[in-house]
């Protein structure tokens, strides 16, 4: 590790060996996955599950299995769907599998190419639904013919898998009709990040997927391990995280990315070989909240005013049913339930469980609101 360089990332999905704990959930996908159980990963926003998801690939790719992952974000059409499983499968498919699944891609017309800036155009391909709807059942029955080819079930991964739910009606019916038969030929990871969308896709009884994933779900990180991790770090490249350590998992209540946010910034801001102190970690602080300030505001902007003052109890701690709740905040006791589902379903908030109340997912929002209500 170079001592001058920031270890700790928090802007993109990490690499299986830089992930913090995770051994139950990674080991649990893997099992589901050899045994052919579908699963969906639940988790709020920025909890891992991308990084999570090439784990697990990675692990099955060491197995012995051909594996592919595929990134519906922003999709919009059926067009685009296919787009998408294209090139999610041309990049995937790793080893020996490689040669197999390129020579079915290439078998499958039209083709799909990119232009020379980079964005997709389709040749051949007309944007008619009928047609991207013929292309897309015979990429969605390509582990079928890998499987044929090399007796092995392929794991496939579909990411902000929610996306499909906008770009097109029933896209969720046909895509249970193609991969509802290879039971032996493949086994489907999702994952979204969009936890009320997700739901609706595998939780509502009326819809085609209903049932058919078994949900895993990703948790707060342990303290103990993030204290590891970030201790170490600092220490591999010449600094001291000394007592801002400990502040700063009092502030991220395990959050896994605003743990690897933070632990950047206090990173930054500790001279090298020195120790970082509470000045250093308010300082930290103080610069990721100011760059926040924008991404914040808009999404309290986002929200109707009831949502807004049962955030703003949850953000000061103060019981959306309390005495307080009502006197300070304005709350109506019988309008909580509907902001709590709202909250819930776009992933501002999350349920703790066990009858306990919700909590704001995102710990750095809760101090932005704090000081927005002086
Ligand atoms: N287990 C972990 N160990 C260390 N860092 C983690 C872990 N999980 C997540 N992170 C941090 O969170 C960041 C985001 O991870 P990732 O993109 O995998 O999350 P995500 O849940 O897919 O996010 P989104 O909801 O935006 O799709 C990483 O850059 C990393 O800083
Ligand atoms: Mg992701």
């Amino acid at each position: 590790m170079k001592t001058g360089l920031n270890p700790f990332v928090y802007n993109h999905p990490i690499d299986p060996p830089d992930l913090i704990d995770r051994d139950a959930e990674s080991q649990m996908l893997a099992t589901l996955a050899q045994e052919g159980n579908h699963a969906r990963l639940t988790a709020p926003r920025r909890y891992g599950k991308t990084s999570l998801l090439r784990k697990v690939l990675a692990d099955c790719d060491r197995l012995g299995m051909p594996t592919a992952y595929v990134d519906f974000f922003g999709i919009q059409t059926a067009a685009d769907v296919v787009h998408r499983l294209d090139g999610g499968y041309r990049a995937s498919f790793h080893g020996p599998f490689r040669k197999f699944a390129e020579a079915l891609i290439r078998s499958i017309q039209p083709q799909v190419s990119f232009s020379a800036e980079g964005a997709t155009i389709s040749m051949g391909i007309s944007r008619d639904d009928r047609q991207s709807l013929d292309r897309l059942q015979t990429l969605l029955d390509l582990p079928v013919k890998l499987f044929e080819k090399t007796g092995v079930r392929a794991v496939i991964a579909f990411d902000e898998f929610q996306s499909l739910l906008g770009a097109g009606p029933n896209l969720d019916g046909f895509l249970r009709s193609r991969i509802q038969a290879q039971t032996k030929e493949a086994t489907y990871l999702f994952a979204g990040s969009h936890p009320g969308m997700m739901r609706e896709l595998f939780s509502n009884r009326e819809r085609p997927l209903f049932g058919q994933a078994r949900p895993v779900v990703l948790g707060p990180l342990a303290d103990a391990d993030l204290y590891l991790y970030i201790a170490e770090h600092f220490e591999l490249t010449g600094k001291d995280s000394g007592s801002a350590l400990g502040r700063l998992l009092d502030v991220v209540v395990g959050h896994p990315q605003r743990a690897m946010l933070m632990a950047n910034r206090v990173w930054d801001e500790t001279e090298p070989g020195a120790v970082a102190d509470e000045e250093v970690f308010v300082r930290a602080l103080d610069g990721v909240i100011a760059d926040h300030a924008e991404a914040f505001e808009s999404e309290w902007r986002r929200l109707n005013v009831s949502d807004r003052r049962l955030v703003s109890a949850l953000a000061t701690g103060v019981g959306p049913f309390s005495a307080e709740a009502k006197s300070r905040f304005g709350i109506a006791p019988g309008s909580v339930e509907a902001s709590r589902r709202r909250l819930l379903d776009d992933g501002v908030i999350a349920d703790a469980g066990g009858g306990r109340t919700s909590y704001l997912v995102d710990p750095l929002f809760g101090i932005w609101v704090r000081s927005l209500l002086g």
